[in-house]
């Protein structure tokens, strides 16, 4: 058929037309259901496409950018309108009005003909104090509908999900089940050949996935191919309550696993459905700790029996999760607008779901570990200088959290697994196995970690007051030091966290960390009454910082500033571990080069923030909000405003990045980071150090 003129019009009306509100901003991509590595679901919705960010007529993806059928359709008087997803044969879309995120959530809401209003609430709750509900890998959806016009209107909702969720390779083979515990329905999926501690294309390959809701009257479900299941809906507005039992490929005539709600004739008294999907696995991690490799649970399966206690448990403590959520939220948005305006809000709020999304609580109520995965640049697990620019946000929400993710890579090493005399980059190539690096062949970044782990124990000390923790670990802190004594002043060439960007010697950010490192621990032996290795190291770090200045510091420039490496007076750089500084508040650097600092970085910024350094035209979000930290107000609102405008306009679609192009926001040369949790370093500021905590 040749399309006509007006055809053409009506299909260009209907995207100007259908206009959705993005509040505070339109990200990247809008996190959907995202709890952990593995529970990591989101919305496209960067500023490239026109229709980025709009649920109706797009399936979800993983955050490495698979897509994760999960569809969501609604009847209102006998016609089918989809509001989640892109289900084959149906046409008519509901019209999105508005999406907005929140630290914990994402709202999005429809106009469906004029008829009603459906408002779809994604809630991925984030309990920093509540270990045994943080464990839980599940995430809320709560579909709520109320009449437009006035009017009583017949209404069923639908949704489902494909058994995408279960593997990275769509060939493979899904077995599943449905059933009921304690007022909750459910389906079961998993994969006939599970795979244990093994990824696909970065999904897990193990454990079982559920989708469940309240078994209220009008509910019905069914498993089965998409269009045979969808169809009978759009039909017959109900499903068939029967199961499917012939297992097959993910993709073979796509098996589903669906509910419908007849919410009956619903007027301007709202109706709603809660809905809830997530993943038990009762092995969550391999570590190499003091007995051997051994393997850790799930922390969740310590409190619950079953996965159905946990499954109905976290399903039935919705109320309570909204109103722990909004106290967060709440919390969040106060201290950042407080701290640096809306602007600041709307980068904060973005980074929540994702930097506890990195994380994973195992073992057990006495003795739990916090794991992290590099998420999308390696897969490491627990890398230390990954979790160094993401520890702001534990500290801001918990303390007690990061010494939680500090445990296994002192435990790893003071156990004897671990050859070299500096820190460990990492526990392991690919997570969850963190099973070290016996050989001592990870990826060298001996000075960068020394530091980072000096930095963050000392850190996590100065907000919780646990001497007993530098006690404990005081032997391998102060061997750590010893090789920043040794190399901090004159960095070899090696690698810095930023190893994209390649080797260099003489780094003058790098080095400083080492000379901060090396006043922690002095901080470290003075708290735990080492007096003459507190007078020893302080003097040391103070006549390191004294030749520093002369060494990393262009002074003859207008304006004067750091270099990138000593002698190279062209080239400078975001010196991001002066953070490191004003949070132990150590005052080993003279407030001078603070100012300096401050002067330089709005000369050479571009459109969308400051380059990390002079060799690309990149940057780093994480390091920019840590520079923006310790800066002057003027120039922190400056970083603040450029990233903000970078989150409403980039053309990417993915994830928060960590690291894009200053010029046209997009990736240029960079590494095409996303989803890192590096980006809980947005909390950089208000993790600095209030009078009255343990400071220094
Ligand atoms: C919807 O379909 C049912 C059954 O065919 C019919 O009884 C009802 O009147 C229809 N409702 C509307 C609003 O068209
Ligand atoms: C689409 O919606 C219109 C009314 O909004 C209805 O007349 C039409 O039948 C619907 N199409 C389908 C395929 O359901
Ligand atoms: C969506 O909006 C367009 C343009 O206003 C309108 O033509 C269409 O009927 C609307 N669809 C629904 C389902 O509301
Ligand atoms: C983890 O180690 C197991 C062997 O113990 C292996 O089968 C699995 O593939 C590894 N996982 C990853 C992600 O490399
Ligand atoms: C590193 O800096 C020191 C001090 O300025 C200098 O002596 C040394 O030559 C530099 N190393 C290299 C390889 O440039
Ligand atoms: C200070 O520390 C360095 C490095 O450990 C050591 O070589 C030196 O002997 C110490 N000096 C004193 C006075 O303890
Ligand atoms: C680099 O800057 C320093 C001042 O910080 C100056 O003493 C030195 O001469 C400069 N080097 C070159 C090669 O210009
Ligand atoms: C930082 O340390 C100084 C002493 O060196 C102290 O007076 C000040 O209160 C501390 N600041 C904070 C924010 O704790």
């Amino acid at each position: 058929m040749i399309p006509t003129v007006g055809l053409i019009l009506s299909l260009l009306l209907a995207f100007v037309t259908a206009q959705s509100v993005f509040t505070p901003a339109r990200p990247p991509s809008i996190p959907l259901a995202v709890k952990s590595p593995y529970l990591s679901t989101w919305l496209p919705a960067g500023a490239s496409g026109t229709d980025g960010g709009y649920l109706p007529g797009h399936w979800p993806t993983f955050w490495a950018g698979q897509v994760l059928g999960w569809a969501g359709i609604v009847r209102v008087d006998n016609t089918s309108y989809v509001w989640m997803g892109n289900p084959l044969g149906f046409n008519n879309l509901t019209n999105q009005t508005s999406a907005e995120y929140t630290s914990t959530s994402s709202t999005f809401t429809m106009d469906v003909a004029g008829k009603v209003f459906l408002t779809v609430k994604f809630l991925s709750p984030v309990y920093p104090n509540d270990l045994k509900r943080q464990s839980l890998i599940f995430s809320y959806m709560d579909v709520e509908v109320v009449s437009a016009d006035g009017n009583d209107h017949d209404i069923q909702l639908y949704t489902d999900i494909s058994a995408e969720f279960v593997s990275g390779d769509r060939g493979d083979v899904a077995e599943w089940d449905s059933g009921n515990a304690d007022d909750v329905v459910f389906h079961k999926i998993w994969k006939q050949t599970p795979l244990l501690f093994s990824e696909k294309n970065d999904q897990s390959e193990w454990g079982n996935w559920y989708y469940a809701t309240d078994g209220v009257d009008g509910l019905s479900w069914a498993t089965g191919a998409d269009t045979d299941v969808r169809g009978s809906f759009s039909q017959d507005g109900r499903l068939s309550d029967t199961k499917d039992t012939n297992w097959r490929a993910i993709d073979d005539h796509w098996p589903v696993f669906a509910f419908s709600v007849d919410l009956g004739s619903v007027g301007t008294d709202s109706a709603n459905a809660l809905f809830t999907i997530g993943l038990c696995q009762d092995d969550a991690i391999q570590f190499l700790g003091k007995s051997g490799v051994v393997s850790l649970p799930s922390l969740w399966s310590d409190f619950f029996d079953e996965d159905e206690d946990a499954l109905t448990f976290f399903h039935h403590d919705y109320d309570n999760a909204v109103s722990k959520s909004s106290k967060l939220d709440g919390k969040i948005a106060e201290d950042s607008v407080a701290a640096a305006g809306a602007d600041y809000l709307t980068i904060t709020s973005l980074t929540v779901r994702q930097a506890f999304g990195g994380l994973e609580l195992v073992g057990t109520e006495k003795k739990p570990y916090l794991f992290l995965k590099e998420i999308s640049s390696d897969g490491n697990a627990q890398t230390v200088d990954v979790m160094f620019p993401a520890h702001p946000i534990l500290l801001y929400t918990n303390p007690q959290l990061l010494k939680l993710l500090l445990d296994p890579l002192f435990e790893n090493q003071e156990s004897g697994h671990y050859p070299n005399k500096w820190s460990i980059h990492d526990l392991g190539r690919s997570f969850p196995n963190a099973t070290g690096h016996p050989e001592g062949d990870d990826e060298a970044m001996p000075l960068e970690e020394c530091g980072n782990m000096l930095i963050m124990t000392l850190a996590y000390w100065q907000q919780s007051g646990d001497s007993q923790y530098l006690r404990e670990h005081y032997k391998i802190l102060d061997q750590w030091t010893q090789y920043l004594i040794d190399e901090a002043l004159i960095p070899k060439e090696q690698l810095s966290t930023d190893d994209f960007a390649g080797a260099l010697v003489n780094q003058t950010d790098l080095a400083l960390k080492g000379m901060i490192g090396i006043q922690a621990m002095a901080n470290i032996a003075d708290i735990t009454s080492y007096y003459a290795d507190a007078r020893n190291y302080t003097a040391i770090a103070a006549s390191y910082i004294k030749e520093w200045q002369t060494l990393g510091i262009n002074h003859i420039a207008t304006p004067p500033h750091t270099t990138l490496n000593y002698g190279n007076n062209a080239s400078w750089g975001l010196l991001y571990n002066l953070y490191a500084d004003a949070l132990l508040n150590t005052s080993l650097v003279p407030a001078s080069v603070y100012a300096q600092q401050s002067a330089f970085y709005p000369t050479v910024a571009g459109t969308y923030g400051v380059p990390l350094d002079t060799r690309h035209a990149y940057t780093k979000t994480d390091w920019q909000l840590w520079a923006a930290a310790v800066a002057s107000e003027d120039t922190r609102d400056l970083f603040i405003g450029c990233i903000a405008k970078w989150i409403q306009e980039t053309p990417l679609s993915v994830p928060f990045t960590d690291i894009y192009e200053t010029g046209d926001g997009g990736f240029g040369d960079a590494p095409h980071f996303m989803a890192r949790p590096v980006m809980g370093g947005a909390f950089a500021l208000l993790a600095l150090p209030k009078e009255g905590a343990h400071a220094w």
